[in-house]
């Protein structure tokens, strides 16, 4: 897995950073975050982006004022996660390390919110899935939100193997799913022509 995403990011092949010039996507982003921040002013805390990649999120995390912790495990994201930022003119705490061994790396702990922007539904085997809701949930507190994007299961074509209610409830028993959001992804270019994309915002919040 980290070969394959080291490749893509070494050819510049990164469709879901395109998601990012859909401005409904952003819009709906937005308002999700909206809602975690809700009642509170800035710094609205540690947040954790898994799977960080070149920090889209993370960056727009951190302009709202999240104190962001991004960690992904592929060193040419990072690089590129870091100039964002310097660009951006935001901190991001960088960290090059695994999802499904958390606790191995330097990220921290008592996250009060998570992101999971393409991640869990991505290639993960069962096993990798569990031990990512293990170790999300060691790094987690306790009432933590973890928002996720992810497809709903494939049924075909090119898209990421995806996940269902199920999949999620097995790597996350700790965790239960508060809102579900379909999100119709047919303006991005490179998702246009995919028959069946099925992109969900999952809330998922920690008992
Ligand atoms: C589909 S990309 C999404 C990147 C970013 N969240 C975004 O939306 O722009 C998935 C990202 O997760 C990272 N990733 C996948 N599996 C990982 C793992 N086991 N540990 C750390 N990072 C991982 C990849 O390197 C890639 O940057």
């Amino acid at each position: 897995m980290s070969l394959a995403y080291r490749l893509l990011y070494r050819v510049g092949f990164t469709p879901w950073e395109q998601l990012e010039a859909l401005p409904t996507l952003t819009a709906t982003v937005s308002a999700l975050l909206a809602r975690e921040e809700e009642g509170h002013g800035p710094p609205y805390g540690p947040a954790l982006d898994l799977g960080c990649g070149s920090g889209i999120w993370a960056v727009r995390l951190a302009e709202r004022g999240w104190q962001v912790t991004g960690v992904d495990f592929v060193p040419k994201a990072l690089r590129r996660a870091r100039e964002r930022a310097r660009r951006a003119g935001v901190d991001l705490r960088l960290v090059e390390g695994d999802v499904t061994k958390l606790r191995a790396t330097a990220v921290g702990s008592g996250f009060p919110f998570l992101l999971d922007f393409g991640v869990f539904h991505d290639e993960l085997t069962d096993g990798q899935r569990a031990a990512m809701g293990r170790e999300v949930s060691a790094v987690a507190a306790s009432g933590a939100t973890l928002l996720m994007v992810a497809w709903a299961r494939r049924r075909r074509g090119p898209l990421p193997r995806g996940a269902s209610l199920g999949d999620i409830a097995a790597a996350y028993p700790d965790w239960t799913v508060i809102d579900e959001q379909p999100f119709d992804i047919s303006g991005a270019p490179f998702f246009r022509h995919i028959k069946n994309a099925d992109l969900r915002f999952y809330r998922l919040r920690r008992e």
